[in-house]
């Protein structure tokens, strides 16, 4: 077994942050480092979302017809957006789709919007529609750790219009027991707080192994000891709100 030792910076850190009009992205103190998704343009994502990305692309033979339109986003290009938003389009549409400064999933290296391929591609809200290859994309993205972050039917608790454009890497298995539960981020992670670690985790079955998924509190203001067994892979990832997701993948085969 072994102890990990989490600072409260380490909350606001890891692929399952909730980042939304509620919780603000804080910036880290080293620069995060971004890979480019194609030569062409220049969108960019953090290292394991562009390699996942890569991943499924290929696998659904999708650079014919998708295009990644918008992946990260400083805090200024994010200003920039929201500014010319509100000039060209005015206070109600810019709300439903575009994020606050500050409060973009953009702003983390984990969001990305993608286009059917075409001629003038919108960029706030382009074109992805439920058929052909983007539906592909669409089915297969929780295996590869994307999910559809703002679905319809959940603008209450999204804050953000439907926008099927619109993809959030939270890491394998979570993009399918997020799919399976019908649960967007924001009710996952409250959801998880029904798991505490230590006690009795979420169970998930992924690739024949057993997968558990559970939330510890963080201490205000202290270090939060963290007990995993080293042995078997295991990854924690704050939430953004006061608390950290446990994810262990366990030694015991599915039956
Ligand atoms: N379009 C999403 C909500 C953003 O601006 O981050
Ligand atoms: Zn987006």
């Amino acid at each position: 077994m072994k102890a990990l030792r989490l600072s409260p910076d380490q909350v606001h850190v890891g692929s399952l942050i909730l980042v939304n009009g509620d919780y603000d992205y804080r910036e880290p103190s080293s620069s995060l480092a971004l890979h480019p998704l194609t030569y062409v343009a220049p969108v960019l994502l953090r290292r394991r979302a562009a390699v996942l990305f890569t991943g499924l692309m290929d696998e659904i033979g999708g650079w014919e017809g998708i295009v990644p339109v918008s992946g990260y986003r400083s805090l200024a290009e994010q200003t920039d957006i929201w500014n010319d938003s509100l000039a060209e389009h005015g206070k109600d549409f810019t709300s439903a789709y575009v994020a606050r400064p500050g409060h973009s999933e953009h702003q983390t290296g984990l969001a990305l919007d993608l286009g059917l391929k075409k001629e003038n591609i919108d960029f706030l809200c382009p074109d992805f529609p439920d058929s052909g290859i983007c539906r592909s994309f669409q089915k297969r993205a929780p295996e590869y750790g994307f999910i559809k972050r703002y679905p319809p039917g959940k603008e209450g608790i999204t804050g953000i219009s439907y926008e099927p454009w619109h993809f959030r890497y939270v890491g394998t298995p979570h993009g399918e027991i997020m799919e399976k539960e019908g649960l967007t981020l924001e009710e996952y992670v409250f959801f998880l707080r029904n798991f505490p670690h230590g006690k009795h985790p979420y169970l998930f079955a992924a690739g024949g192994r057993w997968i558990t998924v559970s939330w510890l509190a963080a201490r205000r203001d202290e270090v939060t000891w963290l007990t995993v067994d080293d042995r078997l892979p295991y990854s924690v990832s704050g939430d953004n709100v006061d608390g950290f997701i446990i994810t262990e993948w366990r030694d015991g085969y599915v039956a």
